[in-house]
């Protein structure tokens, strides 16, 4: 059976290049339907996911084609991709259903040619993933919805949106992304109170400037657009995945060893790095990137609660739970993005360790000396990156399955993991 197989019980020792963000890359690619213009998406990681957004992006008739260095993307003429066509392909299938990150064609369509039809993008494994701060900010500004067998029509009531002032009750990724991508094509402002401030927001509105956009407050969680822009085709470069950056940084200290994460985006990864001190390793950062060092078991973390940036974020959560399983002392994560991210408790305390969980929220984690290999299943992209990390830091060979979800955000973790010297194979 396909899987990865790996011998724990080895200290880390080399250095590896971080690859482009995932959670970056997607609305980006969505972003350059808004022009005809063709642009080019640099860095853009080579994952499952990037490879169904680029089959989406070619079912609705754009050319796209990976370069040695990235995408280039032509969108084609204006009825190449009119609103005919987009609402005639209706995008259906696993890409939506299955990706999660396909919601943001929900704002660049509407940009683009004001009416998309898309399957409902459904939830997931760790949680409902419900869209209606998506809907409720694009009524705002002039977009019906209607729902009909499971189909999700969105359609611009005028000749074209039109500007608002949205207030988003919880600073929502994905409702932030949709709503930037609407507003950059909508007549007059859009402010966005209670924005995502997460750097693949940021990473987003650089883009949309460098096509000519004009958006004020970046980085932070009020962001005013000025709409209507004429937009154009550029280059632009990913930056590089924080997420993917902070699993190997957790990785080094969860088996020891000392290891350089080279194109880390470490000036975002302050709160990452905070905790990984408070466990005791050594983190120095420079131009080349992130140097880690643990040379002891980890500390344990008392109270270790994830946020919206720049809080820690949720998609290391799993990861810091793998290794704190096996800390000095007992640790609680509190989990307060998603509601159902502790799935892997359960294979953690097969191995050995001692997890108690409390009202979906809350792990209480007594670490342990030892884990044991273990046989585990993935059923998610971070929590399958997270038992690889108890594998690595566990006795004994382990064998983890479902190693399809975990190449949806990483290219490549096990030839990664063994430039950092880890004994880890797909097999
Ligand atoms: C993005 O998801 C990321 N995905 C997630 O990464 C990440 O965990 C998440 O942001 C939080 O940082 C991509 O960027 C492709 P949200 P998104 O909207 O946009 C609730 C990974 O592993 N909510 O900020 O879907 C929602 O249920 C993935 O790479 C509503 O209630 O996240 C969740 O509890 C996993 N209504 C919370 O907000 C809505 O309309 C955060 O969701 C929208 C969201």
């Amino acid at each position: 059976m396909k899987g990865i197989r790996m011998q724990g019980g080895i200290p880390l020792q080399g250095k590896v290049r971080i690859q482009g963000s995932k959670n970056a890359a997607l609305p980006i690619l969505a972003a350059t339907l808004l022009t005809n213009e063709v642009s080019y998406i640099q860095n853009c990681p080579r994952i499952a996911d990037v490879h169904r957004f680029v089959h989406l992006l070619r079912e609705l008739g754009c050319l796209v084609h990976w370069q040695e260095k990235g995408i280039r993307v032509q969108p084609g003429e204006n009825e190449e991709l009119s609103c005919e066509r987009a609402e005639a392909r209706r995008m259906q299938g696993e890409a939506i259903t299955g990706m999660r990150s396909s919601l943001c064609l929900l704002g660049a369509l509407l940009g683009r040619c004001g009416c998309v039809t898309m399957e409902h993008p459904g939830g997931c494994v760790i949680g409902e993933r419900p869209i209606n701060l998506h809907i409720k900010a694009l009524q705002q500004m002039g977009v019906e919805f209607r729902e009909e067998e499971g189909l999700l029509s969105a359609q611009v009531k005028e000749e074209k949106m039109h500007g608002a002032e949205i207030t988003l009750e919880f600073p929502s990724v994905g409702a932030t992304e949709n709503v930037l991508l609407a507003a950059v094509k909508a007549d007059g402002d859009t402010r966005i109170l209670g924005a995502a401030r997460e750097p693949e927001v940021t990473a987003l509105c650089e883009f949309l400037m460098a096509c000519g956009a004009q958006i004020e407050g970046i980085g932070g969680s009020e962001l005013l657009v000025h709409g209507d822009r004429p937009l154009h085709g550029t280059r632009y470069t990913v930056p590089s995945d924080r997420i993917v950056a902070g699993t190997y940084l957790f990785a080094c200290i969860g088996c020891g060893g000392s290891v350089l994460l080279t194109e880390a985006p470490w000036e975002q990864m302050e709160a990452v790095t905070l905790v990984a001190e408070k466990m005791g390793a050594q983190c120095i950062t420079s131009e080349e990137g992130l140097f880690v060092q643990c040379s002891k078991r980890p500390q344990a973390i008392p109270y270790l609660r994830t946020g919206s940036y720049p809080g820690f974020p949720t998609d290391l959560q799993s990861v810091a739970m793998a290794v704190l399983t096996k800390a000095d002392g007992s640790s609680c994560i509190e989990e307060n993005i998603f509601e159902n991210r502790f799935r892997i408790a359960e294979p953690l305390k097969d191995m050995g360790a001692e997890i108690v969980l409390k009202d979906g929220r809350h792990a209480m984690i007594t670490g342990v000396e030892h884990l044991r290999g273990n046989r585990m299943e993935a059923c998610e992209l971070r929590g399958g990156a997270a038992l690889v990390l108890a594998g690595l830091a566990a006795e004994g060979e382990s064998f983890v399955t479902g190693q399809h979800f975990i190449e949806r955000g990483y290219e490549n973790i096990c030839r990664d993991l063994r430039e950092l010297g880890a004994r880890i194979i797909s097999v």
